[in-house]
């Protein structure tokens, strides 16, 4: 048996903001943001868009995929659709109702289970362990929708240029499969191991404080309205240790090197984390694939984007082992290593 992922989606909303865009509301540079996050645009959610909407449109990219390579309708491979699990920090509703059962309900996956994953920018690598793992208990589902989806403008405070500059908004989505008869030798293809961790005594360094059960937002009150705070010292930091810790634990439990992985594929959260991560571990830049110049931090959804815009630009061939890598809130970190 094996879970392979056999499409992608994505969607980007069409405002785009520039570093400069940004100078000109806020104290910063151009400069500063390339220099200390390598960060050059970001993508901006119109008024009414929210989470569900972009995820239902890369969660509908992913199953067109699907339907041109199989022959089947968008509509039968949604019905299809046993599990739909969608990671996000920025998601249509706090607590309930799921942005994932809004998705399944525009897709008419009629036959799905639907859930949110609260992991923040880890919530991709979550998720797909999370279908993977509902596929493989229960033979009677086949296929699972794994979905980032992030408007993070809309939960920033524009007014911290510590924050404000670093997010973008933006959806990504894999369609999977449980095969029964898997290819073996070089044709093998599918998840092959997954690292999870969290380490909540750093919860409060990257958090949304109002409006939960611990401090409810007042309307009317003193506070702001909720927005993400965040110890960029102490999460880079954090960042660092979790991108290697979790590449070394990846490549040891499977007794390979990095020579044979094709790509990483981490979380888009700043270029010089990876560049940091890179270093210590003596792996060269170009096997990390980064985006984060044209897209910001789009939490959730930033590995899904990566995976999708490398997919539909040939950049990953059948075969490639490629291993994504992250971290965020929580914390939470983690990696999949996928034989693609
Ligand atoms: N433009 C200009 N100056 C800025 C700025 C901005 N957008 N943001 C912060 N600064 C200033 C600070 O006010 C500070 O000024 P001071 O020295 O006069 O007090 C100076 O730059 C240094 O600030 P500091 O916060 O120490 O910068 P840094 O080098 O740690 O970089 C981050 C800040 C946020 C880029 C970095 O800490 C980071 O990337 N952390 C991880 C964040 C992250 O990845 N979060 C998401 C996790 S999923």
């Amino acid at each position: 048996m094996a879970i392979e992922i056999i499409a992608t989606g994505r969607a980007i909303p069409a405002k785009r903001l520039t570093n400069d865009d940004l100078a000109n509301r806020l104290d910063t540079t151009d400069e500063w943001i390339r220099s200390h996050t390598g960060i050059g645009a970001r993508y901006v959610a119109e008024e009414g868009v929210a989470a569900s909407d972009l995820a239902l449109e890369a969660a509908r990219n992913a199953l067109a995929m699907a339907a041109e390579q199989t022959g089947t309708a968008v509509e039968t491979l949604a019905q299809s659709l046993d599990v739909i699990i969608l990671g996000s920090t920025s998601p249509d509703y706090y607590g309930v109702p799921a942005t994932a059962c809004i998705v399944q309900d525009k897709l008419g996956a009629k036959n799905a289970a639907a859930m949110d994953i609260t992991a923040a920018c880890t919530g991709f690598i979550y998720g797909l362990e999370v279908a993977a793992g509902l596929l493989t208990v229960d033979r009677s589902r086949k296929r699972a929708l794994v979905i980032g989806a992030e408007v993070l403008s809309r939960i920033v405070d524009w007014n911290d240029r510590g924050t404000a500059v670093l997010f973008g908004d933006g959806a990504g989505a894999v369609l999977i499969e449980r095969t029964e008869t898997p290819s073996e030798g070089k044709n093998r293809r599918g998840v092959l191991r997954t690292i999870l961790r969290a380490d909540g005594s750093g919860a409060e360094r990257l958090r949304i404080k109002q409006g939960g059960s611990r401090y409810p937002y007042q309307s009317g009150g003193a506070e702001s309205p909720p927005h993400v705070e965040m110890d960029g010292r102490m999460v880079y930091n954090f960042a660092v240790k979790a991108i290697t810790g979790t590449i070394e634990k990846l490549l040891t439990q499977e007794n390979i090197t990095i020579n044979d992985v094709a790509r990483i594929i981490p979380h888009q959260a700043n270029a010089r984390i990876i560049q940091a991560a890179g270093k210590r571990l003596g792996i060269p830049e170009s096997k990390f694939f980064l985006n984060i110049e044209e897209y910001a931090n789009t939490s959730a959804a930033s590995i899904p984007i990566a995976l999708d815009e490398l997919n539909r630009t040939g950049r990953l061939k059948q075969g490639d082992l490629i291993m994504t890598v992250g971290f965020g809130g929580g914390l939470t970190y983690g990696g999949n290593l996928i034989i693609w």
